[in-house]
């Protein structure tokens, strides 16, 4: 069904010849079936693709919104290995948790399927094989990480080691998440086994490569000139700055036992790429929900496809699954990718590994009812073109200053008023004042205004303008004061009314896309079914004499008890992380009586020559004035400083500790070192008053 007014369809961006698209196929990124969701998958994600396709199925538009979980992928198998189970126990507990949080929240999907899911195997490995067999890949043997006592090669996140890039430790073979770049697994420093700890070796294995240098100029025709306009500029930038970089092809097969298993002949042990796999899962769930209608919406020109996705899976959307879309020659690009940035939470990143994020799970049974409330917030708030921060005051401040006191307050004003003078019956209008035309007007323009900020991806300003239409009512009640007027002109009363319950009734249509919960008890108050897109142009939704429902309340208030305690929780995790963070420290040892100790002889010395100790990694030979002689100290600390940095350093000597050979050299000595919480150790130093030969005691 198409629109029949042009005005509000001739808003939104120009698709292909400027015709609105027949039909619409909406992902949002499958989310990874290792973990329950939180907040920023909901505002990243979730929540603008669930506006998105509510505002077009109001707009009566053909659109399947497609949800799944990612079932495959290195973490997944690191998480069962730790659990003692099997990856498939792993994914089957998170999907049925991720998907039961998905349908409280509202988030209308056509489908929410699964990448464990037969039909998906069958349609990964079928594209799979058409690109082999179209010679799309290129095949290269090479030696890659392997772990010898787990018998196992070390792909992506199996392997982690200190990054070329930033310097910390604990980066991944595939990225690195301190610094966020994308990194190789022979770029890592010190590279580690995941699994066992252990140094890998190198073992020679075959993959298959999708060559994306030979896509770079179809890229810059389709991205860099084609999109300019209509992509946001955090998405055609990153975009840019992969194709100006220099694309490098990509492997798309792992040596793993979970995953697609390549449908090629001797290849056991191999599986799909978790990002070649996962991608096409959309596809496979539009097969399974439409069995003999799924192509024309991955096919037909006149398909509009839109994937929303949070910033990290930019490239992997915009870039390498195109080029898989592209090589298989008979599927659509993407329209538009609007992609979110990150969401903070209370000033730090939302972290699963440190328990710092608001679980959808335990949300909904902290606050139950109160889906829209979030829904509100984080649209309101949402990091559409920055990355933007979650904080318990706003969600408060939100929900009582905006939903409450603003959208309830009107239309409870309204809904109870019309109860207390009028039966409960729609009053008609008598006469309309300049100042009623003028509000009616403005009513009638939201339609269209929202539906422009919607059809281009602008989700929070398209929810302030809805929110304006709300404090449009809110004014036009407090104006006309019909609690006043009642006692000298209940004519008056009536049109006054009549206006209120009019916006009451458009706002019911134009807040479903946000907050369907509440569309629906304000369509239950007002006793009417719901009403489509384009029926709220209209300017009497209403006839005089309709019947409301009593009055509910749409909005609570919420206590500052209720969010404290919100902020205990997480104080409360931040204390656990921190204790979490501390090293084991060694048990105390035995005690030594005063007059052992009395024996030691600790005193100030300075550095004055170093060298390395020949053969050796660790020791340091240095010549030390101790204020009584000097003398030859052999010290391990060779990792942590260089000969030249420690001439004329003071340092804290035990002076009388027999000679000791180390290396054939007789060291007379040794220093105090203290060590820091990465392991490193460092001279414990003396105050700088202190003089050469001084005691320490
Ligand atoms: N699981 C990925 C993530 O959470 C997203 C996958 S999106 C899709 O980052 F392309 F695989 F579908
Ligand atoms: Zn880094």
């Amino acid at each position: 069904m198409t629109s029949q007014h042009a005005d509000v369809d001739n808003c939104g961006p120009i698709f292909k010849s400027g015709s609105v698209p027949e039909r619409y196929t909406i992902t949002s990124a499958l989310p990874y079936a290792n973990g329950p969701v939180h907040i920023g998958h909901l505002a990243g994600v979730y929540v603008p693709a669930d506006i998105y396709a509510r505002y077009l199925r109001s707009k009566g538009r053909d659109v399947i919104f497609i949800g799944g979980s990612d079932e495959h992928g290195v973490p997944i198998t690191i998480k069962a290995r730790k659990q003692d189970t099997t990856p498939q126990a792993i994914v089957d507990h998170y999907h049925g948790l991720i998907k039961e949080s998905f349908e409280k929240f509202g988030i209308s999907f056509d489908i929410y399927s699964r990448t464990s899911s037969s039909m998906h195997a069958a349609t990964a490995s079928e594209f799979f094989k058409t690109l082999y067999d179209k010679g799309c890949f290129i095949e290269k043997t090479s030696w890659q990480y392997y772990d010898e006592e787990n018998k196992q090669f070390l792909a992506d996140r199996y392997i982690t080691g200190t990054c070329p890039r930033c310097n910390s430790e604990g980066a991944y073979g595939d990225q690195c998440e301190k610094c966020g770049s994308s990194l190789s697994p022979d770029e890592l420093i010190d590279p580690r086994s995941a699994i066992s700890g252990n140094a890998p070796v190198k073992k020679e294995t075959k993959h298959w490569y999708l060559p994306l240098d030979r896509y770079e100029e179809f890229l810059r025709e389709w991205i860099l000139k084609g999109h300019e306009k209509d992509w946001r500029t955090n998405v055609y930038g990153q975009c840019k700055s992969w194709i100006d970089g220099g694309l490098q092809p990509r492997a798309v097969t792992r040596d793993l036992d979970w995953g697609v298993p390549l449908p090629l002949p001797h290849t056991e042990g191999k599986v799909l790429y978790v990002w070649f796999d996962a991608p096409i899962g959309y596809i496979s769930a539009t097969k399974e929900l439409l069995p003999d209608a799924w192509e024309k919406y991955w096919k037909d020109e006149k398909t509009k496809l839109v994937h929303f996705i949070g910033k990290d899976n930019i490239v992997f959307h915009c870039i390498i699954f195109p080029c898989m879309l592209k090589a298989e020659g008979s599927y659509l690009l993407p329209d538009n990718v609007p992609a979110n940035e990150f969401l903070n939470l209370e000033g730090d990143k939302i972290s699963t590994s440190r328990n710092w994020a608001v679980w959808l799970h335990e949300y909904l049974d902290d606050f139950p009812g109160k889906q829209d409330v979030l829904r509100y917030v984080l649209t309101a708030n949402a990091p559409e073109s920055k990355d933007n921060d979650f904080t318990w005051k706003d969600f408060q401040a939100r929900n009582n200053n905006e939903l409450l006191a603003v959208f309830g307050n009107f239309v409870n004003r309204t809904v109870v008023l019309t109860h207390k003078y009028f039966e409960g019956k729609v009053p008609s209008a008598t006469a309309y004042t300049q100042a009623d035309k003028t509000t009616l007007e403005e009513m009638c323009a939201y339609p269209g205004k929202i539906a422009e900020s919607l059809e281009n991806y602008r989700f929070r300003e398209a929810l302030n303008e809805m929110m304006n239409l709300a404090r449009l009512g809110n004014k036009y009640l407090t104006d006309n004061e019909p609690w006043k007027v009642f006692k000298t002109d209940p004519e008056r009363v009536k049109t006054v009314l009549n206006v209120s319950l009019q916006i009451a009734a458009h706002l019911s249509v134009l807040c479903q896309p946000f907050l369907p919960f509440t569309a629906e008890k304000l369509c239950r108050i007002l006793n009417m079914s719901p009403l489509g897109w384009d029926e709220a142009c209209r300017a009497e939704l209403l006839s005089g004499g309709h019947t409301l429902n009593p009055a509910e309340f749409l909005f609570e208030k919420i206590e500052d008890e209720t969010i404290q305690k919100q902020i205990d929780k997480l104080q409360a995790t931040k204390e656990a992380n921190l204790k979490n963070a501390l090293p084991a420290f060694e048990p105390q040892k035995a005690a030594v009586s005063f007059d052992d100790f009395g024996r030691i002889d600790l005193r100030v010395a300075q550095i004055v020559a170093a060298e390395k100790v020949a053969k050796t990694k660790k020791l340091l030979k240095l010549t030390l004035n101790t204020g009584l002689d000097t003398r030859i100290v052999v010290s391990g600390i060779a990792e942590y400083y260089g000969p030249e940095e420690v001439i004329g350093k003071k340092v804290c000597l035990l002076a009388n500790l027999e000679p000791k050979n180390l290396k054939g050299i007789e060291s007379h000595g040794m220093l105090l070192l203290s060590e820091n919480p990465d392991g490193k150790l460092c001279f414990v130093e003396p105050s700088p008053q202190a003089e050469v030969g001084m005691q320490i005691r």
